[in-house]
């Protein structure tokens, strides 16, 4: 059982600095460690498709300070990670509503997701100022325009045609779904792509998530019977 593609939601970067006196802020930055160790044993792994969720539709409700530092930390680490990613086959590609940030980090991720390598191994989406229900929307959205200008489509409109209009559209469902920090919430991420994902709530906090507890989620992973709504007869058969 191959696992096509991995989601995460990084989350306890706070507690984490809490825990050691430190400002919210420090969470965060060490959460970048986490980041790349993560991209690089998945990579390893041969697994193809990764997606981190960086920053929800929600957290702009956060202090301005914390958010503008997670603009700032944004910022600089698509500046530095970005060749070396590239280098290593990882290809960039940012989902969310990318509107609403500044025009100079819309720049930068822009740039940074068309600097594709030659091979890719990796392809990496990082949801920022993503929600789950933006995403079903936006696809409504432009589901509706279809039909309007082409009221003979709608008999068309199944599932799989919503489906190519989301983000992600291109690229196999979640088949593994990670939350760190104990919280057992989905909090708005990939709701449709994570329909039928195996979902492990770590306790373990983000700054601390690293090659060795990504690789028990896929050991643990391979003993869960997979059933798509059939019997356990049926799949052993
Ligand atoms: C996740 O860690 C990072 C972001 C949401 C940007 P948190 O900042 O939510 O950490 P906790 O949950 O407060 O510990
Ligand atoms: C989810 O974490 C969002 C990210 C990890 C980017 P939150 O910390 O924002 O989630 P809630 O508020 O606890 O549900
Ligand atoms: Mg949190």
């Amino acid at each position: 059982m191959s696992i096509q593609h991995i989601a995460i939601i990084m989350d306890g970067n706070g507690r984490w600095a809490t825990q050691r006196n430190r400002p919210r802020t420090f969470g965060h930055q060490a959460g970048v460690k986490s980041v790349r160790s993560t991209i690089e044993a998945t990579v390893k792994s041969g697994i193809p498709y990764l997606t981190l969720f960086a920053f929800s539709s929600e957290n702009w409700n956060r202090p301005e300070k914390e958010v503008s530092k997670l603009m700032d930390l944004f910022l600089k680490s698509i500046q530095k990670e970005t060749p070396e990613l590239n280098a290593k086959g990882v290809a960039l590609n940012f989902i969310g509503d990318l509107s609403r940030f500044s025009e100079k980090l819309q720049i930068k991720m822009e740039a940074a997701s068309q600097q594709a390598p030659e091979q890719v191994r990796l392809t990496l989406n990082i949801a920022v100022n993503y929600g789950g229900r933006w995403d079903i929307a936006q696809a409504a959205k432009q589901c509706c325009e279809k039909v309007l200008k082409s009221p003979e489509l709608l008999p068309h409109l199944g599932i799989e045609e919503f489906a190519s209009h989301l983000c992600l559209a291109d690229q196999p469902a979640v088949d593994v779904l990670i939350r760190t920090g104990g919280e057992h919430r989905i909090s708005n991420f990939l709701l449709w792509q994570s329909a039928y994902a195996e979902i492990f709530f770590e306790d373990v906090l983000w700054p601390d998530f690293n090659e060795s507890t990504l690789q028990s989620v896929i050991e643990r992973f391979m003993n869960r019977e997979r059933r798509f709504g059939q019997t356990s007869e049926q799949i052993n058969a």
